[in-house]
């Protein structure tokens, strides 16, 4: 089979795909169900039905577009990952899984091949947690991870239900319906950008992910008293802003101090209550995001966070109130679809780095049902959630082609 892929192709895909966006280029902002969203979503159906691909959505708007094999009754062949980018962010976090998913398809489907097994490119539904609060919903909701009931009590940030928003983006099913049968994938393989620098440091324009690290992640709300910022003497204040600051400082101290570079915290949101300049701070709310390759030593960090909390509360007489949104354990990759990857980039020659993924992506989620693994290439310095994230056509085409090529093993 002679295989090519069209990297002109998937390149002009990229930047098509990029343009729906709420943010000035070169930065993407991509927030699921917004307007802008669902336009996107629906340039992406009109690229997969003009590939000739099979088109249904669930109740969550998860994207299934399906060339079906010759034996269509078996398990499915899967590939894919999202559209929804995070405020601010860049071109390819995603993007190339679903669109370098498609190419693949494309390329397999111009070379004569056949598949005996349906190869399936699958957009999941908010990777990223910016509106909900909770990443991967569309995987954890497909895997069974998060149950229809617990998700049903999910609202965005202006308390709009999950349900209320959906039904309006035009997904009317029951969010019973979503979980997959079991058995349901044969396999399941993500391309994704590396969203870290090793690949480049290294050198290597592949990497096969044997690992995925275990993130967590957590809500808190700290009160203290507001008043008049002139009028209030400093012994008598109970500042909630004060009190995070110290929080904060102790989560980074936390990860810092656990012995192993793959401890990371971090806290990306900071809303200040009621955020004037000559008024204390009565309220904040804090967004907390632990992660490790390491289940214990990432619920250390945790355990370490919980007694910060219970002594800063008590020194600065604040409340701490801490809602703990996720804590999920990692995931080795299918050790026979590491190998078929590995076995791929040696026979091209390509050479590639076993590596760990230290984002977290649906394939986290789908290893829990069906056997999973990750293809990364590299992104220019590491930088990802960031407008200039960028990946180079070279990088997306090699790691298309390995990704095909590892689709047609999976599926003949
Ligand atoms: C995914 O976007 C992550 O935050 O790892
Ligand atoms: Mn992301
Ligand atoms: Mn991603």
């Amino acid at each position: 089979m002679m295989l090519a892929v069209n990297q002109d192709r998937l390149h002009s895909e990229i930047e098509e795909l990029a343009a729906f966006s709420d943010a000035d280029p070169p930065a993407v902002t991509r927030v699921v169900f917004t307007p802008t969203d669902l336009k996107a979503r629906a340039w992406m159906r009109a690229r997969c039905e003009d590939a000739g691909l099979a088109v249904r959505e669930d109740a969550i708007g998860n994207t299934f577009a399906r060339w079906v094999g010759t034996e269509a009754v078996t398990s499915v062949v899967g590939t894919g990952s999202h559209i929804d980018a995070i405020p601010n962010a860049g071109k390819y976090d995603g993007v190339v899984g679903v669109l370098g998913g498609l190419e693949a398809i494309r390329a397999l489907k111009e070379a004569g091949f056949r598949p005996k097994h349906s190869i399936e490119l699958l957009i999941f539904t908010s990777e990223e947690p910016t509106r909900f609060g909770i990443g991967c919903l569309g995987s954890r909701l497909l895997a069974g991870t998060l149950s229809a009931d617990a998700a049903k009590k999910l609202a965005d940030n202006d308390g709009s239900s999950i349900e209320d928003v959906r039904r309006k983006a035009g997904f009317t099913g029951e969010l019973e319906q979503v979980k997959l049968p079991s058995g349901y994938y044969k396999a399941f393989v993500e391309l994704h950008i590396e969203q870290g620098p090793m690949l480049e440091r290294e050198q290597k324009p592949l990497g096969v992910v044997e690992r995925i690290a275990a993130p967590a992640s957590l809500r808190m709300l700290i009160e203290g008293a507001g008043g008049h910022a002139g009028g209030v003497l400093m012994p008598d204040r109970r500042d909630a802003l004060c009190a995070a600051a110290e929080v904060i400082l102790a989560i980074e101290q936390a990860a810092r101090s656990s012995g192993a570079v793959d401890t990371v915290a971090t806290v990306g949101i900071c809303d200040v209550f009621p955020g004037a300049v000559n008024s204390i701070p009565a309220k904040v709310r804090l967004s907390v995001d632990i992660r490790d390759t390491d289940l214990k030593r990432r619920d250390r960090v945790m355990t370490t966070l919980d007694e910060v909390c219970s002594a800063v509360s008590a020194a600065r007489q604040v409340s701490i109130h801490s809602e703990l949104v996720n804590a999920d354990a990692p995931t080795d990759c299918a050790p026979a679809l590491v190998a078929t990857l590995t076995q791929i980039c040696k026979k091209h020659g390509f050479s590639f780095l076993p590596m760990t993924s230290r984002a977290y992506h649906d394939s986290l989620f789908i290893s829990r049902i069906a056997p999973a693994a990750m293809l990364f290439i590299p992104c220019r310095n590491g930088y990802s959630h960031r407008p200039d994230e960028h990946a180079s056509p070279e990088d997306i085409g090699r790691g298309t082609l390995v990704l095909a090529e590892t689709l047609a093993t999976l599926a003949a």
